[in-house]
């Protein structure tokens, strides 16, 4: 029997140009000081400067934190939470990818919070809302505009840490597709498919609910229709198609969960540093194969969302049609294969087998999961048997 909650803790807006404006939504949250969180290459982009203009005609002073990195760790969270302290700052804006909006999430757990970010880490556990943060997100990927989630990882063990609480979630989203134009493709290839992932765990999770469900394969469908032109020509149109999937997967998948992928990917960007959409792009196809008969009905709905031709197949094919089809996508879009990375090393595959083992989503898997599981997969995934 369905007994469930849904709720949306982030308000929304959407449309090209919302970047414009910061600075009254920035007064609604009732700032004085402004701290931006935006890593260097966004900054030199000019990714911020409506930001800063829009800001300045509210007159609203604000100050930078501008040392992001790529899975953010936790001394960057500290400093990044000094500069604020030591500016007053009562709201914050995060302009970029996932990194700069978890850290951003992670500071505001900080300046209201206390102590360090460990204590913070799990699902749960905050006492009270975040400092109020506005979430301008730059890439079309992590969602993490409207999701409750920040990943920081652990600098001592490598391990990445998970607030998963929506007292941390964004108050407001500017979701502003122009900010797309001008990112490199392989960002966009690496971060779409880590939006189509987000859409597809939380569609087959086993924390998926019809709320849930609704967002999760609009999202697949936005995804597929809009991620290769995306990256090979970058209209507008794709870009608000990419903006719109990502941040609904965002919804989907914040209510639900993510699943394997997200925990063999998690092990593999703490352990060696890789970019978060493209640790999920080299193993989508592979757990998804493996997690297809969990629940066919569902698997052959993405085959479907993504527009592959399932006419006449059993639904045992459809359903397996979409292991292959977001193979296909990878490799149009240009994702390498798990061996051409020189720094992965089968050797570890046990190791990380444990990390992804204790990730807060291996439950929420549609199939089993155990770390003898985790290795056949990374296996699958490097050796391609
Ligand atoms: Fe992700």
């Amino acid at each position: 029997m369905l007994d469930y909650m849904f709720s949306l803790p982030t308000e929304v807006h959407f449309g090209s140009g919302k970047t414009k404006e910061t600075g009254k939504y920035a007064k609604v949250l009732g700032a004085t000081n402004v701290m931006i969180v935006a890593d260097k290459g966004v900054i030199n982009a000019g990714l911020t400067e409506d930001v800063e203009a829009s800001l300045e005609s509210a007159s609203i002073p604000y100050t930078y934190y501008n040392k992001i990195v790529p899975n953010p760790r936790d001394y960057n969270v500290t400093e990044g939470y000094y500069v604020a302290k030591d500016a007053n700052v009562d709201v914050l804006v995060a302009v970029g990818g996932g990194s700069s909006i978890d850290t951003a999430k992670a500071i505001g757990t900080l300046l209201t919070h206390g102590g360090i970010i460990q204590d913070w880490c799990g699902a749960g556990k905050l006492e009270r809302k975040i400092t109020p943060l506005i979430a301008i997100p730059t890439t079309a990927g992590t969602g993490s505009e409207v999701t409750p989630f920040a990943v920081v990882t652990d600098s001592k063990t490598h391990v990445k840490l998970n607030i998963f609480d929506a007292k941390a979630a964004p108050r407001i989203a500017l979701v502003d597709p122009a900010m797309l134009l001008t990112i490199p493709p392989h960002i966009m290839a690496a971060t779409g498919i880590d939006a189509m992932t987000h859409a597809v765990e939380a569609y087959t999770c086993t924390l998926a609910v019809p709320h849930t469900d609704a967002y999760a394969i609009y999202a697949v469908k936005l995804i597929a229709e809009n991620l290769a032109d995306a990256v090979k020509n970058r209209s507008l149109d794709s870009c608000t198609g990419m903006m719109l999937g990502s941040t609904i997967a965002g919804i989907a998948f914040g209510y639900s969960d993510v699943a394997a992928v997200h925990c063999m990917a998690e092990a593999l960007g703490g352990l060696y540093d890789l970019p978060h959409g493209v640790a999920n792009a080299m193993l989508l196809p592979t757990v998804t194969e493996y997690n297809v008969t969990a629940n066919l009905k569902k698997y052959a709905d993405i085959s479907n969302a993504m527009g592959l031709d399932t006419a006449g197949k059993s639904i045992e094919d459809a359903a397996t049609m979409c292991a292959g089809g977001l193979q296909e996508l990878c490799k149009e879009v240009g994702i390498k294969a798990m061996k051409e990375y020189d720094e992965i090393n089968p050797a570890d595959f046990h190791e990380l087998s444990v990390a992804a083992m204790a990730n807060v989503s291996t439950p929420s898997n549609p199939r089993k999961m155990m770390v003898e599981e985790y290795e056949k997969l990374f296996d699958k995934a490097y050796y391609g048997k």
